[in-house]
């Protein structure tokens, strides 16, 4: 016999009585339809006994002792356990249950765990009840034990992590993104790492630069329902202030105003514009909007200078920085002669590197 027979067999005569009754009251209905309706079946046990631990009717213990566990459950109460042909509902009392849907271990499938924490607003407080409140797992009745999650979200917190849903082990930001892409292309994405730890060119930030950083997966702020997260420049950096007369370092401009970044981010046309780090300072382009996803839009010149040319505003083009192109001479700090980026720690840090000397400007 095949095994599917085995185990058909094996829950017919676990739950005969019950289909026997359920035969009679079809063949009942069908003969005389006048006859008050039949008594409530209790399938298996009185309901009270189903949630009593003592009980043998305990349902937890049902489960422990049935040949292919809780499976065999899927048969009456769906593989979704939302109910089915018994249509009684486990999720009611377990609104997490539904997570083991077929194909809940495979992410390619519709059915896959992931999935489901997903489509439900990204919710894992219901997994606690049974895999426990750190997700270790659980001894549910003795002799059954219901396996955690950590078993296979090793990293610290378990599923927790910072790196479960976005991210990888070396970072906690993009890529992957949200979908699971990694291109800098695309939205989730972005110049992530152009700003962070990899940074080449200019000074690394941190998260908070740019978000207000969760403290943990359910802090507030963190997760809300459009899935796409939220831009604040709480920055020191994109908001420094140049051509103010409280930074005397060098004289200002009177002919240009004081530039007051005013940093903000369109999720419509994803760019980034008013920001001090982008071009909004003296001498720089304050026009310049870099596109979020477009690495072709922070080109050499694109912040300060123009096209590849990375030189500053001259006189001629209302500005007042010199006119030479050999930045290393004065910029020697920051720059070779090649205009190579040398010391991106003193590059977009919000400070002038002026022959070897970090000052405001
Ligand atoms: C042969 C079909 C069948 C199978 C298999 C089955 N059940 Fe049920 N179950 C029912 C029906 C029908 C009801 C609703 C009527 C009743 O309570 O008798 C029910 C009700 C329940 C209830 C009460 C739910 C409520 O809302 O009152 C629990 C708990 C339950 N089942 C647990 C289990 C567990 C655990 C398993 C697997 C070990 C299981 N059942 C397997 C048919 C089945
Ligand atoms: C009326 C509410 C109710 C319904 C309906 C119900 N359960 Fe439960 N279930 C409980 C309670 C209460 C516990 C006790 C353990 C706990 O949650 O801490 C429990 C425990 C469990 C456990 C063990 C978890 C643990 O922490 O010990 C499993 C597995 C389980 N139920 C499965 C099912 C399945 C499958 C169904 C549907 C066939 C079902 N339950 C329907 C209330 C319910
Ligand atoms: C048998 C191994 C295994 C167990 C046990 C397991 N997971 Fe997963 N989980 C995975 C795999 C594999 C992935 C997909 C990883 C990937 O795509 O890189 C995943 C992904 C996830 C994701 C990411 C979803 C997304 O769309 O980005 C969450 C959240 C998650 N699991 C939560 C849990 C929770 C909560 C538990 C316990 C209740 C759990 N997992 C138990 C293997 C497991
Ligand atoms: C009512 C109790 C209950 C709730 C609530 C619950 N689980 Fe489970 N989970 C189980 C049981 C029991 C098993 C073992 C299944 C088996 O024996 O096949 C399990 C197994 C798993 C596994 C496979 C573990 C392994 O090592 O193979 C994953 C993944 C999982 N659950 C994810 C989740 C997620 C995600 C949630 C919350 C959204 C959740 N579960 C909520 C009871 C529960
Ligand atoms: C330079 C600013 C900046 C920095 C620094 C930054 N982010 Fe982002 N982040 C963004 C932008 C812009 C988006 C895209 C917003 C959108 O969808 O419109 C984004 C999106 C995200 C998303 C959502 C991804 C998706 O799939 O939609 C996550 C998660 C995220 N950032 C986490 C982080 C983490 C963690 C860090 C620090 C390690 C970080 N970010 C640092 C600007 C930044
Ligand atoms: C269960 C999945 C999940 C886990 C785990 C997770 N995140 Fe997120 N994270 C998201 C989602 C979804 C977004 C998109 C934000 C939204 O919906 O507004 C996001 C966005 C972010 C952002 C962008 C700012 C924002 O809130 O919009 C930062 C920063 C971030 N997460 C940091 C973290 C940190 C730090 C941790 C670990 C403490 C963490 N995340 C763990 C799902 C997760
Ligand atoms: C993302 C915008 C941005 C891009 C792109 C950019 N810069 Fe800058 N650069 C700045 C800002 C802002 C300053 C102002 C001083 C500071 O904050 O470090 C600056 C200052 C400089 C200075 C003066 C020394 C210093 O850092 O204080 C030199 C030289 C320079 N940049 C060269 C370059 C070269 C060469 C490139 C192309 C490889 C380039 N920059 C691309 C934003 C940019
Ligand atoms: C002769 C010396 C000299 C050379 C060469 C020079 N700079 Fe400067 N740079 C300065 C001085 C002086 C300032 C401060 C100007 C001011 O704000 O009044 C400055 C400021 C800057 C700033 C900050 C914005 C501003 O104008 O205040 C940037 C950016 C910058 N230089 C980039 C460059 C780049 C790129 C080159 C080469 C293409 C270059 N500089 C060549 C002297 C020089």
């Amino acid at each position: 016999m095949i095994n599917s027979e085995i185990r058909m067999i094996k829950i017919l005569y676990r739950y005969s009585s019950f289909l026997l009754a359920l035969i009679l009251i079809a063949a009942c209905s069908e003969l005389n339809t006048d006859i008050p309706p039949a008594p409530k079946v209790n399938t298996h046990g009185d309901s009270d006994s189903l949630y009593s631990p003592t009980s043998p009717n305990y349902h937890v213990k049902t489960i422990a002792d049935s040949p292919n566990g809780w499976d065999d459950c899927k048969e009456c109460h769906a593989a979704d356990f939302s109910g089915g042909p018994s249509g009684a509902a486990c999720n009611g009392c377990h609104p997490g249950i539904g997570a083991h849907q077929t194909g809940y271990l495979d992410p390619s499938s519709k059915g896959f765990h992931g999935n489901f924490i997903r489509n439900n607003g990204w919710d894992m407080i219901s997994c606690h009840s049974c895999h426990g409140p750190k997700y270790a797992g659980k001894v549910a009745v003795p002799d059954y034990t219901i396996p955690g999650c950590i078993d296979c979200h090793t990293y610290y917190g378990g599923p927790e992590n910072c790196t479960t849903c976005h991210g990888s082990s070396t970072s906690n930001a993009p890529p992957r993104d949200l979908d699971g892409n990694t291109s800098n292309t695309s939205r989730g994405v972005g110049a992530h790492q152009a700003h962070l730890g990899a940074n080449v060119n200019g000074k690394s930030l941190t998260c908070n630069d740019c978000h207000v950083v969760p403290g943990g997966v359910y802090s507030h702020g963190h997760i809300d329902s459009d899935n796409r997260a939220e831009i604040i420049f709480y920055s020191t950096i994109a908001n420094i202030i140049t051509n103010d007369e409280s930074s005397p370092s060098v004289p200002i401009d009177p002919n240009q105003p004081t530039y007051i970044p005013a940093p903000v981010y369109n999720p419509a046309d994803l760019t980034c514009a008013n920001t001090y780090c982008h071009g909004y300072f003296k001498n720089g382009n304050v026009d310049n909007k870099p596109i979020w996803n477009d690495p072709s839009t922070s080109q050499c010149g694109s912040c300060h200078g123009d096209g590849s040319n990375p030189l500053p505003k001259t006189q001629s083009q209302g500005g007042n920085h010199p006119g030479s192109n050999n930045c290393s001479v004065c910029h020697g700090g920051v720059v070779d002669a090649t205009q190579k980026i040398i010391n991106p720690s003193k590059h977009i840090d919000g400070l002038l590197n002026l022959f070897g000397n970090d000052i405001k400007y």
